[in-house]
């Protein structure tokens, strides 16, 4: 697990905290979002996933194993209640993926992937035993990445293939959108739009380091980076609405409030109608 650890902290090499100064808003685009703490522990939570229907966010974090060894561990915290909970049985688990239609939660670790019961609190195994599982994602397949070679994996007739268009490269992060279905990737040489009626891969950006795609509730586009946090504005492509630059990952919750982890805390950023003098946002490093 270690190389994993050293290559998933390599890309979210973190820089500098948070702020925590008298004014502690945040602004994105135009909109002032104050900052709850959610988890404030150790580790470094990352992987952040949010399941609507319960309100919970399921994220990964990281465990000392011995003196110099570290291992994942999966959990997830209620955001109604705050109550967190460890998730028992999933070896090495980092990754999430939901089947918001059929409210399947999958989860992965360091020995394939799992399928977690909300009501009983258990983690079932599915598939691939013996796969170290990378990533996790859902859009009416199942995909996963396998570590250390980071191949991209769907699922079809219930069984798990190399995803062909992608087999000449690693992939990192995949995603792809809930309404027009584009198709997102990234890897460490950079982060791609692939065109699927084209059969071809257009660069978006080839300096920055991808840690996370995600979508809010209402479909806009978010993908956290080492430079901060960029939103797709469609027409006039990826605009940076957030200047920290060490979010190692988001998710939306129910409502729609911006869910982020940084180095060792997960943040709740309440949209609110007051915000600090602009000076503040400029430039926070
Ligand atoms: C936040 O507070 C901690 C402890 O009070 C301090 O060490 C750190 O430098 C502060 N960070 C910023 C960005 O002000
Ligand atoms: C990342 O993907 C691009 C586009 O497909 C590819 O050209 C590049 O070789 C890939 N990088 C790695 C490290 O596989």
């Amino acid at each position: 697990m270690t190389l994993k650890l050293y290559i998933m902290l390599n890309a979210l090499a973190c820089i500098q905290g948070l702020p925590n100064k008298t004014c502690d808003r945040v602004k994105i685009q135009d909109r002032w979002y104050e900052m709850e703490i959610i988890w404030a522990n150790f580790g470094r939570p990352f992987n952040l996933y949010a399941h609507k229907t319960t309100n919970t966010v399921f994220f990964s974090y990281t465990v000392p194993e011995t003196y110099s060894d570290v291992d994942f561990q999966l959990a997830f915290i209620d955001m109604d209640t705050k109550e967190f909970q460890n998730i028992a049985g999933i070896r090495g688990g980092c990754s999430v993926a939901i089947d918001h239609v059929n409210e399947d939660i999958y989860l992965g670790g360091s020995d394939g992937i799992y399928k977690y019961n909300m009501m009983t609190k258990l983690a079932d195994f599915y598939k691939e035993a013996g796969k170290n599982i990378w990533a996790l994602f859902f859009r009416r397949n199942l995909f996963y990445i396998s570590y250390p070679d980071q191949k991209l994996h769907i699922e079809i007739d219930g069984k798990f293939a190399i995803v062909k268009e992608f087999e000449s490269f690693e992939v990192d992060q995949f995603h792809v959108t809930t309404d027009s279905e584009d198709i997102y990737f990234a890897n460490k040489t950079g982060f791609y739009k692939y065109d699927n009626a084209r059969l071809k891969v257009n660069v978006i950006n080839d300096v920055i380091t991808v840690r996370q795609i995600a979508e809010d509730n209402d479909g806009d586009l978010y993908v956290c980076t080492n430079l901060g946090v960029f939103i797709d504005l469609k027409n006039e492509g990826f605009k940076k609405v957030l200047d920290f630059k060490n979010i190692y990952s988001l998710t939306f919750d129910k409502d729609n409030n911006v869910i982020i982890s940084d180095e060792k805390r997960i943040i709740k950023l309440i949209h609110t109608m007051t915000g600090c003098p602009d000076t503040r946002n400029v430039d926070l490093h």
